[in-house]
């Protein structure tokens, strides 16, 4: 790897039930040092997110967990390890349909609070496990799943691969290793310029400033996001103008 600190260590797995999993079970500091990086070429038992099972395609996707020690970040401020994450894995995919798509590639979006959509399309998730001791984040595993080469997926539930997108076979490790250095650049740029983090995070929100249907305590609700709360809550400007913070043991996209 290109990087100082993202997959300086680097373990590479040929199947495992869950790369988070292995992370939280190997957590300990002389087993996995800040910046860790867990690939399975297969897993069988992937998690999402709210408790859903992640799916890949064995030996053709990419899942993956990058273990951080993060120096003095309150917890308060942790979801701004889930926009570094996001705006990483927006930026590897964004560069991906460029290169062959030119610009008039895809829309690459973030959809709240760190799916990767092109076009409306899911093409990857992050599911991250915060640490916390005395009000601090002490380590954080974020597990990152991309559709890299899979090309028969569930189309109801509107996911994407980066195959499918392109047209062509994908090289998954020259993902990774890209993932893994603007994983770094973002990673470093929150130590300098934690406001441009989360500029640059709220610039590329999908349905930023629309108004999009949702579900809030489960009844339908139209609102416009217009930016995230430290908490990583959403703040949605209601039809009738105010705008409430809502996270998402209360709100979620409306399903299509
Ligand atoms: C989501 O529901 O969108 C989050 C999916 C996260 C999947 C990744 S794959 C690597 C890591 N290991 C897991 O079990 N889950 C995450």
């Amino acid at each position: 790897m290109h990087t100082k600190v993202i997959g300086a260590q680097f373990i590479e797995l040929a199947s495992v039930d869950s790369t988070n999993n292995y992370a939280a079970e190997h957590l300990s500091l002389s087993e996995l040092q800040h910046g860790a990086v867990i690939l399975a070429h297969d897993q069988t038992a992937g998690r999402g997110q709210r408790r859903r099972t992640w799916t890949s395609s064995n030996g053709l996707d990419l899942t993956y967990s990058i273990v951080l020690r993060p120096q003095g970040l309150k917890a308060a401020d942790h979801f701004r390890l889930g926009k570094v994450a996001a705006l990483a894995v927006h930026q590897t995919v964004e560069e991906a349909l460029k290169v062959t798509q030119g610009v008039g590639g895809g829309q690459v979006r973030i959809k709240w609070p760190n799916d990767i959509l092109v076009d409306r399309q899911k093409i990857a998730g992050i599911l991250i496990q915060n640490d916390v001791v005395g009000g601090q984040v002490q380590s954080a595993i974020v597990g990152i799943g991309l559709n890299v080469n899979s090309s028969e997926l569930n189309h109801e539930h509107h996911a994407t691969s980066l195959r499918l997108e392109v047209g062509q076979p994908q090289d998954r490790m020259a993902l990774l290793e890209r993932l893994c250095q603007v994983f770094e650049h973002w990673w470093d740029l929150l130590a300098s310029d934690p406001a441009q983090v989360d500029a640059s995070y709220v610039e590329r929100l999908w349905a930023r400033g629309r108004y999009a249907d949702f579900e809030l305590d489960g009844q339908p609700f139209t609102g416009r996001p217009v930016d995230v709360d430290a908490d990583g809550r959403l703040l949605v400007e209601g039809e009738a103008g105010g705008v409430l913070a809502y996270g998402l043991d209360r709100l979620r996209f409306a399903p299509r």
